[in-house]
């Protein structure tokens, strides 16, 4: 029997803590102020604090812990590739390796990349891609989104803008398939799928006939890992196609194996026009991406020299993490294995919306999993931040370290778990948020 938990004193990580917020600024998420984890080794899933307490990650960075901390095949790819890297965006052994694995990885016709080295980053660059190849300015997104902070893609980004007007104009949002949050109080599949009529509207009401893109989640993160109904991103499809817009799917969350399919846009069957990458694409590295067609990449003026180009895109190091990254998920089968322990820890823990009191909807898709938490399961109160905060601390004192986002527990595991480590986690998830009544 594992000892999780933080069964000894913290006053070593206190110490530490304290004395980093002497400099460090404000802007850490939640729940590393929250949690005030100071890590001093980390294994795999395991991470072991400045006071020898070991606690089982599932908040994974958000799903950027794809290949496990200190991957030792990882680890020592970067190494190598540490000691004889250039700086600069040259060709190198690590872009052709890098480049030969995504040619298999990536479904087709996403046959070109272009490497940045954040997340808003990356997004900001599929929207001059989309307004290269259409010719437009217009963006619809949607309800609880999430993609980045900076001036583009907080424009798509709701609920992340108070204070920071004005932004962009020439954005619409309209509502995700969130079917436990159904604003107009349908069941799925017979609402025929409402809230895509509705993107139709609200294009048609807002729209000066210039959408460039729809961009989309695959599976919305930040809002607590809401999975939509199968369909919804080729029904969106359609909806683009109508516009003579395209279809931007962001899979910084979701892409690499994260939801037991290459991409989560592979379980809808569709192609969408640009895709963006990040988080666990580089194992830790901080590496993002955009993918999308030659034929596409070729517009005006994102392919111009030094237009789309950024300071650290495509150096050796990161051309190593993501080609390194891609073996690993495709020699070890980790996609197979994130839908099969995926699928295993939500059967463990979908029982909890009827035997936990705060529990009022578990989803997930393979390792993306989230607990929705209320305060009132008739009418789905969320609970207080206080609450959340509570029951986010409670779990990590009983040993699993998790995301929130909103009122929903997020987990991201490495999608290298081992099967008993994912059973041990979803135990105390259990015990935990049962009161120990199960
Ligand atoms: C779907 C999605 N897009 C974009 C971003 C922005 O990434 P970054 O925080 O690296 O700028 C995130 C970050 O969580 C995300 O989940």
């Amino acid at each position: 029997m594992h000892a999780w938990g933080l069964n000894n004193t913290r006053e070593a990580s206190k110490e530490h803590w304290a004395a980093e917020q002497e400099v460090v600024g404000p802007g850490l998420q939640a729940v590393m102020l929250w949690s005030e984890l100071c890590v001093e080794s980390a294994d795999g899933a395991v991470l072991t604090d400045l006071d020898g307490n070991r606690v089982l990650d599932f908040q994974g960075a958000g799903g950027v812990n794809s290949v496990g901390h200190a991957n030792p095949r990882f680890t020592r790819a970067l190494a190598d590739e540490l000691t004889t890297a250039p700086v600069g965006a040259f060709g190198s052994g690590a872009r052709r390796d890098m480049a030969e694995s995504l040619r298999d990885f990536v479904p087709e016709p996403l046959d070109r990349v272009q490497l940045y080295s954040g997340g808003t980053e990356a997004v900001e660059a599929g929207l001059r891609l989309a307004k290269s190849v259409t010719g437009k300015t217009e963006f619809l997104s949607f309800w609880g989104g999430f993609h980045g902070k900076t001036l583009g893609s907080l424009a798509l980004t709701v609920g992340a803008r108070t204070g920071l007007g004005p932004l962009p104009p020439g954005n619409f949002s309209t509502p995700y398939a969130n079917c436990y949050r159904c604003p107009f109080k349908l069941t799925a599949p017979s609402c025929g799928f409402a809230c895509v009529e509705q993107a139709r509207e609200t294009v048609r009401q807002n729209s000066t006939g210039d959408l460039a893109a729809i961009v989309v989640e695959p599976v919305q993160g930040r809002s607590g890992n809401v999975v939509p109904p199968e369909g919804y991103l080729k029904a969106l499809k359609e909806v683009a196609e109508e516009f003579d817009a395209l279809l931007f799917v962001d899979e910084m969350m979701t892409g690499f194996g994260r939801t037991g399919e290459t991409f989560a846009f592979v379980r809808d069957e569709v192609t969408p026009d640009i895709v963006t990458v990040g988080k666990g694409m580089g194992g830790g590295y901080p590496v993002t991406g955009v993918l999308s067609s030659a034929g596409h990449m070729a517009a005006r003026p994102f392919s111009d020299p030094s237009a789309s180009s950024s300071s650290f895109g495509a150096f050796p190091m990161a051309c190593r993490a993501v080609g390194t990254v891609v073996d690993i998920i495709v020699e070890e089968r980790l996609v197979d294995h994130a839908r099969k322990v995926g699928g295993e820890l939500l059967d463990a823990l979908i029982p909890l919306v009827d035997e936990a009191p705060l529990v009022g909807d578990v989803r997930g898709a393979g390792l993306a999993i989230g607990i929705e938490l209320v305060a009132d399961k008739e009418t789905r109160e969320p609970v207080s931040k206080a609450v959340l905060r509570e029951t986010f601390m409670a779990l990590l004192d009983a040993g699993v370290l998790t995301m929130t986002g909103g009122n929903t527990l997020r987990l991201y595991p490495p999608l290298t778990i081992g099967e008993d480590q994912a059973r041990e986690a979803a135990d105390i998830i259990v015990r935990t948020l049962t009161g120990g009544s199960r």
